[in-house]
């Protein structure tokens, strides 16, 4: 069928093919709203293909088939920037945002100036040459006058426009305009986690996988790693001028680019100055990895009459977000002992300050983490605090470790106590296998006493240390013999606060069963599958009759949580410590459950900010108790979100999604409804 079409029909059946298939490359990669489904834009590819190869030299370099046709090359052309790709000077605070604009106010006295906010994306600089719509070269920033051509791989980036749609930038005779190109973070994680799998290392951050893949020799690699592309700057655009950043970011849109949804036009520069608190604020929630705000000056005018140094227009500068990432030495690995026996390594760093806080410590995880990362004593590492997350170890920076250092060995007897450390098949953990360990017998004497588990005030480390040292403490139920004047006789307790810690201990025999099944530290129960056990069951002798396989048929425990609840009360010590429990007085069963109605059952509720009177865990219990469930994010089906004091950017996701939203006092009037 195709053999028999004239030259001239198929020209214009391709045309209007490349026309369709840009059309919704567009709709999906730009605007994210697709009109065809995948079988249909296939099924258009598939006729675009077949067309090509009977007139072969009907196929041109922008054309949708060629996107990743480019041919690997060993070296990338080297291109001279029309206008050199500058740097942007930075700001790290308000006041030197304030500085900025007294410094432009006295280059251009009588002024007044207006700013457009976008984020600064942490990804490469590139810029893009379009002629009579057309694309037709891309380039690296390289060292700012000269970058690589690297077109063949810009190609295969879906969101670049190979044609222009609209507009005055469609028709400019040459075109130059600018932007960085990213990976996003969902995309990263799924290629790290592909490249884990594959036995290949993996990239530190999305930057780097970014940069890895434009420089990609052969553009089908390129075209497997996942990357995108927002605009932000229009270099050269023959015959066209604009009266600002924000309709030259108007245009990039309209030619079908893809510019920040972020970006915002402020008027004075205090709305500058709560644009950048809000983009930090959010940066998590941005998809991306950004490292600022790039604040313009709006009129390009302005742009033009403050001009450029060298380094940086003078007509920009870079609020820069705290760090996240910094590099700093592993001294030593301490190996520490869990409430249920697991050794956890720890690195101790050489301090340093990251995001805020001043960081000595972080996790290790396990021996396989170890092992994979191959982390050392004496190495330099990269470290990342991100958001609310506990800093971790990224990688090791291999260029700077010390010539004489040893792969880290993981240690077979328990650091604590001496006992034999065992690490059973398929597990992550190396464990203590004394169950007389002191070490662990303190980590699980502070997890009983924990706020979610028994909830006993005033009974702190130092206390817990020196009960257990002193022999005093040997199990849970030796804390309800404690008398005040053995507490008073401990370091640091005058007799009020011992009093007042006997108090605590004996307040907590009441918590009821949930409480109680968290707090014992059975492995595998916490919280969650304490109150199912306590629901289902309602006093620990049911529990602890249990089968095996009743207790795999309560809806949320598994196999394995089955197993270890089985394990626990069968092992003698166990058995000995719960039934001293019973004598001194604990409460076993489930507490009463309230009677009547539940005004919140089967809603969702999320808590933000602190509240005037209630504290995060009285109003989770006053909503549990009440029906309710508390969940950690917001989402459409979210029912209503408490916001306190100093609320996060979850109140601004609740305005946004239209979730109803709470004080204290609405969420008390709902309660008592
Ligand atoms: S404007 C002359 N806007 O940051 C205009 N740059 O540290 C200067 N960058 O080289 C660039 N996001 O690669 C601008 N929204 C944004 C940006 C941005 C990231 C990069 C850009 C620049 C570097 C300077």
């Amino acid at each position: 069928m195709l053999c028999s079409m004239t030259r001239a029909d198929a020209a214009q059946r391709i045309t209007n093919l490349r026309e369709q298939i840009h059309h919704h490359d567009y709709l999906y990669y730009v605007e994210a709203r697709p009109e065809v489904s995948d079988a249909e834009y296939d099924a258009l590819m598939r006729d675009l293909r077949e067309l090509e190869a009977s007139f072969p030299d009907l196929v041109t370099a922008d054309s949708p088939t060629q996107r990743i046709a480019g041919t690997p090359t060993d070296i990338f052309k080297p291109v001279e920037h029309h206008a050199a790709m500058l740097s942007l000077d930075n700001a790290t605070s308000p006041d030197d945002l304030r500085e900025f604009e007294a410094r432009i106010g006295r280059a251009l006295p009588g002024a007044t100036f207006s700013y457009v906010c976008e984020p600064k994306i942490d990804g490469l600089g590139v810029a893009l040459l379009y002629e009579q719509g057309r694309f037709v070269r891309g380039a690296t920033r390289g060292d700012g006058r000269t970058g690589e051509d690297i077109t063949p791989n810009l190609r295969t980036i879906r969101s670049i426009p190979q044609v222009l749609r609209r507009g005055a930038l469609a028709t400019a005779a040459v075109l130059e305009v600018r932007g960085e190109v990213f990976m996003p973070r969902a995309e990263f994680a799924k290629l790290n986690r592909a490249l884990e799998e594959a036995g290949t290392p993996t990239f530190a951050n999305p930057r780097n996988a970014a940069a890895g893949a434009v420089r990609q020799k052969d553009p089908a690699v390129t075209a497997r790693r996942p990357l995108d592309m927002f605009l932000y700057h229009v270099s050269r655009a023959d015959g066209h001028a604009f009266a600002s950043h924000w309709d030259t970011l108007d245009a990039l849109r309209v030619a079908g680019f893809k510019t920040n949804p972020r970006a915002e036009r402020c008027q004075t520069l205090d709305a500058v100055v709560a644009c950048c608190e809000r983009l930090e604020r959010d940066r998590d929630a941005l998809g991306y990895d950004a490292d600022g705000v790039v604040v313009k000056v709006d009129a390009l005018e302005h742009q033009r009459r403050l001009g450029s140094t060298t380094h940086h227009p003078r007509w920009a500068i870079a609020f820069k977000f705290a760090a996240r990432q910094a590099t700093t030495m592993i001294e030593t690995i301490e190996v520490n002992v869990g409430k249920t026996g697991a050794l956890t390594p720890t690195a101790k760093l050489s301090p340093v300050e990251l995001a805020g806080v001043t960081i000595r410590n972080v996790s290790l995880h396990n021996e396989d983490e170890i092992r994979r990362k191959d982390i050392r004593v004496g190495d330099t590492v990269l470290i990342e605090r991100a958001g609310d997350v506990i800093p971790y170890v990224i990688q090791v920076v291999l260029a700077k470790r010390p010539a004489d250092t040893q792969p880290f060995t993981f240690p077979s007897q328990c650091p604590a106590c001496g006992g034999v450390a065992f690490r059973p098949t398929g597990e992550a953990y190396w464990r203590c296998t004394n169950s007389a360990c002191p070490a662990q017998l303190k980590e699980r004497l502070r997890h009983f006493g924990s706020r979610r588990a028994m909830d006993i005030e005033h009974l702190g480390d130092s206390t817990i240390e020196q009960l257990v040292d002193t022999g005093r403490v040997k199990d849970f139920a030796d804390l309800y013999t404690l008398t005040g004047a053995e507490i008073g006789a401990l370091d640091r307790f005058a007799e009020k606060s011992a009093e007042n810690l006997v108090r605590a201990i004996g307040a907590s025999r009441e918590r009821g069963l949930a409480r109680l099944l968290n707090a014992l530290g059975i492995r595998l129960v916490g919280e969650r599958v304490a109150q199912l056990l306590a629901t289902r069951y309602g006093s620990l002798d049911a529990i602890a009759a249990a089968s095996e396989s009743e207790l795999g048929e309560v809806h949320g425990i598994g196999e394995e949580i089955a197993r270890s609840i089985v394990a626990f009360f069968k092992d003698p010590t166990n058995q000995r410590v719960i039934e001293r429990l019973r004598a001194v007085g604990l409460v076993t069963d489930a507490p009463v459950a309230p009677a009547g109605p539940k005004p919140l059952a089967g809603k969702t509720i999320v808590l933000t900010g602190s509240l005037p009177t209630l504290s995060r865990e009285a109003a989770r219990e006053l909503i549990e108790r009440s029906g309710g469930r508390v969940v950690s994010s917001v989402s459409r089906k979210t029912d209503y979100v408490v916001v306190g004091e100093a609320a996060g950017s979850k109140a601004d996701d609740a305005r946004r999604m239209g979730v109803t939203m709470l004080d204290e006092a609405g969420l008390l009037a709902l309660v008592r409804s």
